[in-house]
């Protein structure tokens, strides 16, 4: 499978990203795939204007040139996608909500035929994140696995390492063997 990872922290290698290498190593003892990787705070992503060019030109292209051109390319071809985030204010983080934007281009092509794994790291909620995904999901076909991990216990207030959240690091390594099997 191709499989593109969206990484929404701008915290490099900490729950999210744990979160969705758990899914990879799953994935990579099960199959050969092209993984690639987008760690969106690094790249210059700029928000959707609303001019909906991309819904009049005959190529549905976005009119602003930036770092997204590098992922839409590679979501085109992607089998799996992959988005992990941690819950900012009951979404998913700006960086990541900004990519999420920038794909009304691509909505014209339709999403049929992918499948979207979508991680959440969170303290307290992470239902109005993953409602929004559900609610699409049907509308686009596309093929969703959400994953929540709550990095925090609300018994001693404090955050939790998210090595300390076995269940759920089980649960991603899990759901990426499901997935190379199921591709
Ligand atoms: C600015 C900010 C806003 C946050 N908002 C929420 C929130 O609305 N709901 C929640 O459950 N957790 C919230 N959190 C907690 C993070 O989602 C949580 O710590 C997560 O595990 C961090 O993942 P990361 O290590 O991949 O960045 C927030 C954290 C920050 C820094």
């Amino acid at each position: 499978m191709n499989v593109i990872v969206l990484h929404g922290s701008p915290r490099k290698g900490m729950n999210s990203d744990t979160l969705a290498g758990e899914l990879l190593r799953g994935l990579a003892e099960t199959g050969d795939h092209e993984v690639k990787h987008f760690y969106v705070n690094e790249m210059n992503i700029r928000p959707c204007r609303g001019c909906l060019i991309c819904a009049s030109s005959p190529t549905h292209s976005c009119a602003i040139d930036d770092d997204m051109g590098i992922i839409y390319d590679a979501y085109r071809g992607a089998d799996l996608v992959v988005w992990a985030s941690p819950m900012y204010w009951g979404y998913i983080t700006a960086q990541l909500k900004t990519v999420q934007d920038r794909m009304e281009a691509l909505a014209f092509e339709g999403f049929d035929g992918k499948t979207s794994a979508v991680l959440f790291t969170y303290n307290h909620h992470y239902e109005s994140a993953a409602n929004m995904f559900r609610r699409i999901a049907p509308h686009f076909h596309i093929d969703l696995h959400v994953l929540a991990c709550r990095t925090y216990d609300p018994e001693t207030k404090a955050s939790l390492p998210i090595e300390a959240c076995t269940k759920e690091l089980s649960e991603a390594y899990t759901l990426g063997r499901k997935l190379s099997e199921a591709g």
